[in-house]
């Protein structure tokens, strides 16, 4: 097989950030992807309606006329959340779900939540009004080292959050661990979401030889057997897991620093990524339940419209960095060309 076309895809988790950056890297994800599940980490946090309604009309604007893309907007949780905006927020399908961010997990979640019990409200007002929670799954206790963080975090709270409230739907977001293909398979009301870097890149890949700042995103790249556990995952078809690049752009001199920022900025070649991993694991036959399906299904969505034809090629480049306000975003790069790439869009 050559060439593949698909429905239209969703990234069902994205950050866009703001202003220039917005602009900058908008375009990538609008040209192949529907809709997007836009993060509220923006400083200050996109935590109430209003925030996210002014959001939203600012990535409009961004966009221009003439595109079919949609953005998903989200709702940064934070201990101040009030049920009644959530609950108003989703009636008015202003909103398509709900983050939660550990209070100092990752980038801009300094106002995320140290006490669960405090969102117990917001949470049960969720699950009464089918509003879904997307969670950042890593605990944030020093003491714990960062290669155990997600799986600490099934043990210590996703799951004694999922018992106390029943009927939540949940989605751990870039699962990197066996720990969390095994806790997500055959569960009720969870979904989960992969980014390119965790099916394709071990944490070799990121330390031997040299570190690679364009490698390090949180949840950090895991052992090889955890990147296997998640190609098997994705190649299974299970239909709780999809698409989800986490695609996180920092201005070049922001990762290659002394103190790096976590993400990797891949939307221009997300989806030749997933495909090409699909691909070598024989699975392309899932391709796109994973890409354009299950996470319309999930969020009760309807399918996109439109289809994107993806061509198998060893001419791929990987796209020189964006400029961004006298700065550049450099694009992810997995060390070697994808095998796959986005032909045209219909
Ligand atoms: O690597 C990451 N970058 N992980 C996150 O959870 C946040 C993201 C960002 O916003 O830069
Ligand atoms: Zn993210």
């Amino acid at each position: 097989m050559d060439s593949l076309r698909i429905r239209r895809p969703d990234d069902m988790h994205l950050h866009l950030r703001d202003g220039a950056m917005l602009r900058a890297v908008l375009p990538a994800t609008a040209r192949v992807f529907g809709r997007a599940l836009v993060m509220p980490n923006l400083v200050p946090p996109v935590a109430l309606p209003r925030e996210a309604a002014e959001y939203r009309d600012r990535i409009y604007a961004a966009l221009g006329p003439g595109t079919g893309f949609r953005p998903l907007m989200t709702l940064y949780l934070t201990e101040e959340t009030r049920p009644a905006d959530l609950q108003a927020a989703h009636e008015a399908r202003l909103v398509t779900a709900v983050k939660l961010y550990p209070a100092g997990a990752t980038t801009n979640s300094a106002s995320g939540v140290r006490d669960m019990d405090r969102v117990r409200p917001a949470l049960e007002t969720m699950a009464r009004v089918g509003l879904p929670l997307c969670v950042h799954g890593e605990v944030t206790d020093p003491d714990v080292d960062i290669f155990d963080r997600e799986a600490r975090f099934i043990e210590e709270v996703l799951d004694p959050l999922r018992r106390a409230v029943p009927g939540l739907r949940v989605v751990m977001e870039h699962v990197t661990t066996k720990d969390a293909v095994d806790y997500v398979s055959g569960q009720r009301d969870m979904g989960a979401t992969v980014t390119p870097q965790h099916l394709m890149l071990d944490r070799n890949a990121m330390l031997v030889g040299g570190v690679r700042p364009h490698y390090y995103c949180l949840p950090i790249l895991k052992r090889r057997e955890h990147r296997e556990a998640l190609r098997a995952f994705a190649a299974s078809g299970d239909p709780r897991l999809f698409l989800g690049t986490d695609s996180a752009p920092h201005p070049t001199g922001a990762k290659e620093a002394a103190c790096g920022c976590a993400g990797c900025f891949s939307a221009p070649v997300a989806l030749g990524c997933y495909a090409q991993v699909f691909d070598e694991m024989g699975a392309l036959g899932h391709l796109e339940a994973f890409a354009s399906e299950n996470g319309a299904a999930f969020y009760r969505l309807p399918p996109n419209e439109g289809t994107v034809l993806l061509e198998r090629t060893e001419a791929a480049r990987i796209p020189p960095p964006l400029e961004v306000d006298g700065d550049t975003v450099t694009v992810f790069d997995p060390g070697r060309a994808p095998g796959w790439q986005v032909k045209e869009t219909a």
